[in-house]
């Protein structure tokens, strides 16, 4: 089988790693990096720790706003497709470089397989929501790692290509987590001690480009008195720095600013967190799985299962919510959900080449 996987954002380099470690066993994967994640922090250091193949091809596409993003990968893989004549091309996620793929692709006639199919936030205004359901639509093989993924596609009428496959980022926890106890020690790097601080990621539009929720998150962190590492996004240090918020956060003796960091240093740090503040879709998974308690800085979220076993709560940019969740959530139950077993690249692998 000769396969053509399209990646280009931090989380796809993630959910690559363990599928391509499997798929590479048995048959030929080609891999095409968009370019949408350029910087070293947020691309290149992802592919030095996760034993990824440097990519094929590098489409260069950079940033830019969505549609012309989107148009320069779309013209740039069609390229690649009719040059490699892969049996099947793989996506992942919710991305633009997602979108951008299964759509040059199925323009081809070539199959597509969609990583994490069915999820939904039902918020449309979030470019997330709008990739996914269109790549979705045009997907083949929609691999979804929940049974409410399942669901949402069965009501779009998807259910006839749908998989349960479970979550690739499990496997990807799975694989990598001892490696990194091994490799990295963030926790002297930033003098942190284990319970003795808390988490924070932001990346999401809703955060960052509007001022008024930028300037509520921040104030509820520094007003919390809580340790808190908060590796930055380029993105959101374009707007603090734009709204003037980044000496508030220097000079601040609770909130420690860092680099973005790589994924071995961000699963030790996870693991020890007293609790994890974030945006990401990616790390209320983590949290769940390490049993940490998550505060998403969202109003909805597509990994609901985390909130309805009580371990996730949405406190949108509410400062107020915020801050009583830092102090006060501190779920006790046992959770029964499961992202997966750690062999959701074995399945996929496995459905693909018995096609
Ligand atoms: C993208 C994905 C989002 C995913 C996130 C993971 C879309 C619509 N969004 O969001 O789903 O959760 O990646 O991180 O595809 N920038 C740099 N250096 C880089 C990359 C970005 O400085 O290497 C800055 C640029 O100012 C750019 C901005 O970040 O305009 C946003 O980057 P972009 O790739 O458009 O979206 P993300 O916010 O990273």
């Amino acid at each position: 089988m000769k396969v053509l996987s399209v990646i280009g954002a931090r989380p796809q380099f993630i959910k690559l790693a363990p599928l391509s470690r499997i798929l590479r066993k048995n048959h030929q994967e080609y891999i095409v990096h968009t370019g949408q994640h350029y910087d070293y922090n947020m691309s290149q250091s992802f592919f030095d720790d996760l034993e990824i193949a440097a990519p094929d091809k590098n489409l260069g596409v950079g940033s830019d706003t969505q549609s012309a993003q989107t148009a320069k990968m779309l013209v740039r893989l069609e390229k690649e497709m009719i040059e490699y004549k892969p049996d099947v091309v793989v996506v992942f996620g919710d991305t633009n470089s997602t979108l951008a793929g299964a759509l040059a692709a199925s323009k081809l006639n070539i199959p597509v397989a969609h990583v994490e199919a069915g999820l939904r936030s039902f918020n449309r205004k979030m470019p997330e929501e709008i990739n996914r359901i269109l790549a979705d639509r045009i997907s083949d093989f929609l691999f979804c790692p929940t049974p409410t993924a399942m669901d949402h596609l069965k009501r779009e009428g998807l259910s006839e290509h749908s998989f349960l496959v479970g979550d690739v980022m499990v496997d990807a926890l799975n694989y990598f987590s001892e490696i990194a106890q091994k490799k990295v020690d963030p926790l002297n790097r930033f003098k942190l001690t284990p319970k003795n601080y808390s988490l924070a990621t932001i990346h999401r539009a809703v955060n960052t480009d509007n001022d008024q929720n930028l300037q509520n998150i921040m104030s509820a962190f520094l007003e919390s008195g809580e340790v808190i590492i908060f590796p930055i996004h380029p993105r959101t240090r374009k707007y603090l720095q734009e709204y003037g918020l980044v000496d508030r956060i220097e000079t601040s003796d609770n909130v420690i600013l860092a680099e973005p960091l790589n994924y071995l240093e961000m699963l030790v740090l996870e693991k020890n967190a007293r609790k994890i503040l974030t945006d990401s879709g990616g790390m209320q998974k983590e949290a769940f799985i390490w049993g940490v308690p998550c505060i998403t800085l969202r109003d909805e979220t597509e990994w609901t299962e985390t909130v309805e076993e009580g371990w996730n709560v949405l406190t949108g940019a509410s400062q107020d919510k915020i801050l009583s969740a830092i102090s006060g959530f501190n779920p006790k139950k046992e959770r029964s959900f499961s992202y997966g077993d750690g062999k959701s690249s074995e399945k996929i692998v496995g459905i693909l080449a018995e096609d």
